[in-house]
């Protein structure tokens, strides 16, 4: 089946007849976040049971509740400071900022009252659903178009699958055309690779004035890094990322000691790197009375099972002006983060 969008297709034809191949980190751009056809900012993505792929947030309330937990130990470490944003980027229909805010209102009303949830979305359509979607919440939640939009915060920024969702560069391959066909093409020249992520820790680094930056996302660490790209339809995996333009995730997994490096050429701290399974065991094994219920139970196994999120997700936390070595519940169970990145 072929289900590519044609006047997406069209244009990118049309860019490569006029300008010769083009990187892949402009394709990608275009196939998911060109302003009126890309996959994300279209709103055509659909993520859960329904739709093209599963997120950690996809699975249900549960991780939401579990990483509200982890915020209020942060604000706790941090001395409880009164005006505390806990910044979210990649937010898409704001499930994760409800599930957080429902939490911290029912259960922590003490950290609920200092905090301030800013969403960072450039696309207006998603911006409509978050709002839908966290209603209840009123001023609580507050929106900002893009990170240098953002005034510098003390609090938490937090991102899910958002780095793998950032254009990239593939190594001495570029996108041309064989007739009508989108092709890669070899390319002597080779372009920095990850850029865009690299950029966002400059800007993140910016923003925090004190606390912690926190990404969970899936890719390696040091040697074991390779370039993969997975392209994500109605839970297949596409061969290739031509298949479905505009109707497809495109992902690209990370390589976390480059963010790592980059973050310490910011001034950030690396303060916990570690799997899914390890970070998510470390906060239950402190507040074991969040997953009693048959259905939190179903939930858990799945981000938690090795063959299913537990060990392709990977978290990375970076701290500005706070102390968290050693001391935050998820990392309990984590190795030495610098060594684990081949520091
Ligand atoms: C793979 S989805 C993950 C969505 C959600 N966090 C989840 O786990 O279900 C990636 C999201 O990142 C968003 N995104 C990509 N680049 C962004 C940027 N620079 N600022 C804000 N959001 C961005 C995309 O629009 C998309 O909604």
């Amino acid at each position: 089946m072929n289900t590519r969008n044609p006047a997406l297709v069209g244009l990118i034809r049309d860019e490569i007849r006029v300008r010769g191949p083009v990187s892949f980190a402009w394709f990608m751009q275009q196939a998911l976040y060109h302003p009126e056809h890309g996959y994300y900012s279209s709103d055509r993505a659909t993520i859960g049971r329904r739709g093209d792929y599963f997120t950690n947030v996809s699975v249900g309330p549960l991780f939401g509740q579990l990483l509200a937990i982890q915020f209020a130990e942060i604000w706790d470490r941090m001395g409880k400071p009164e005006n505390f944003s806990i910044v979210e980027q990649g937010a898409h229909h704001g499930d994760f900022a409800r599930d957080v805010l429902g939490f911290l209102r029912d259960h922590r009303p003490d950290f609920f009252s200092s905090v301030s949830y800013r969403i960072v979305e450039p696309f207006p359509k998603l911006q409509d659903r978050q709002r839908e979607t966290v209603n209840e919440f009123g001023d609580r939640v507050q929106w900002r178009n893009s990170l240098p939009e953002l005034g510098s915060f003390v609090g938490i920024h937090f991102s899910n699958e958002l780095l793998d969702a950032m254009p990239v560069n593939l190594r001495n391959k570029r996108v041309g055309l064989n007739g009508d066909e989108l092709i890669f093409v070899d390319w002597a020249k080779d372009e920095k690779p990850n850029q865009s992520q690299v950029d966002w820790v400059d800007s993140v680094a910016t923003k925090l004035e004190r606390g912690l930056v926190l990404a969970i996302d899936y890719g390696f660490a040091g040697a074991e890094f390779r370039e993969t790209i997975h392209v994500r339809a109605r839970h297949r995996l596409l061969d290739s990322p031509f298949q479905e333009i505009g109707n497809a995730d495109i992902t690209a997994h990370i390589n976390w000691s480059d963010i790592g490096k980059a973050a310490e050429n910011n001034d950030l701290r690396i303060a916990g790197f570690t799997d899914q399974h390890h970070f998510l065991t470390g906060i239950i094994s402190m507040f074991p009375d969040t997953v009693t219920q048959e259905k939190s139970k179903r939930g858990l196994q799945t981000l938690l099972h090795p063959e299913m999120l537990g060990r392709s997700f990977q978290v990375l936390a970076l701290s500005k002006d706070a102390d968290f070595a050693g001391c935050l519940s998820g990392f309990k169970f984590a190795r030495d983060p610098r060594k684990e990145l081949g520091f």
